[in-house]
């Protein structure tokens, strides 16, 4: 399914051989490139905004509840969550010694800065329609990484943002597909969800090399990568719940 970039589920060996480059000596004793980024792919910040407010107050995506609340849900997640995958990522800068990795580090920062800023205007504007209770709904989340960030190394927060950050790319080819639900989304809602999903897709590999760049090891990237799936799932069922919830009440008082 990612097509351009090694699975990260796979063991590292294998991922080596097929990326070629990763971290392997020259036969002049050089490190190659940390980078399994495609050289023709640019991790490029694209600094937009969305005019996403009347679209917001309705059911956005194939005039649907359900599937709009689910991606209402899943935007909750984020403002938290790539700010986190931001300090996971940035935490290791100075120990990448690869500018070409560097550099992608940069473009990973600036992209997931601006889809922070994009999806937190879009969770206010969206509480602020409907009356959600933005605390209520992002603030387990919320505590949950501030606890990573307090109580687990660095190394582990990193996995958790290669395991993250492997789902975020599989949701975005789903939805750069050309069958995707997101030709039925309102277009300033399908833009924004588009733009993110296609830096998504650019920046999808940046995390999982600086991980093994720093010598994050496959028991470790596995381990968390099951938590992980637990918790992601955990979160998302949350804010599916609550949104729902409401909605259900919403309409009962109608
Ligand atoms: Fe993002
Ligand atoms: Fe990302």
């Amino acid at each position: 399914m990612l097509s351009t970039t090694p699975n990260i589920m796979q063991p590292a060996e294998e991922a080596n051989n097929r990326s070629g480059t990763f971290a392997a000596s020259t036969s002049t004793g050089q490190t190659a490139s940390q980078t399994t980024t495609p050289a023709n792919v640019q991790i490029q910040p694209r600094n937009r905004s969305h005019d996403i407010t009347a679209a917001l107050g309705g059911e956005w995506l194939a005039d649907d509840a359900f599937l709009t609340a689910a991606f209402n849900g899943m935007s909750i997640t984020f403002p938290a969550g790539e700010k986190f995958f931001i300090d996971a990522v940035r935490h290791y800068r100075d120990e990448i010694t690869d500018p070409e990795l560097q550099e992608h580090i940069r473009g990973f920062c600036g992209q997931e800065g601006f889809h922070r800023r994009e999806h937190q205007l879009y969770n206010e504007t969206l509480c602020e329609a409907r009356g959600y209770d933005l605390q209520k709904l992002e603030g387990k989340l919320t505590k949950r990484l501030d606890w990573a960030r307090k109580n687990l190394p660095p190394i582990q927060n990193l996995a958790i943002t290669v395991a993250i950050e492997h789902f975020t790319a599989v949701l975005a080819e789903l939805l750069l597909s050309s069958d995707s639900i997101m030709n039925k989304a309102e277009p300033s809602m399908r833009e924004l969800w588009r733009w993110h999903a296609a830096e998504e897709m650019e920046h999808k590999s940046v995390a999982f090399d600086v991980f093994r760049a720093v010598g994050g090891s496959e028991e470790l990237r596995i381990a968390v990568m099951r938590r992980a799936t637990f918790f992601i799932g955990l979160e998302l069922a949350r804010a599916l719940f609550y949104i729902c919830l409401l909605y259900t009440s919403d309409a009962a008082d109608e």
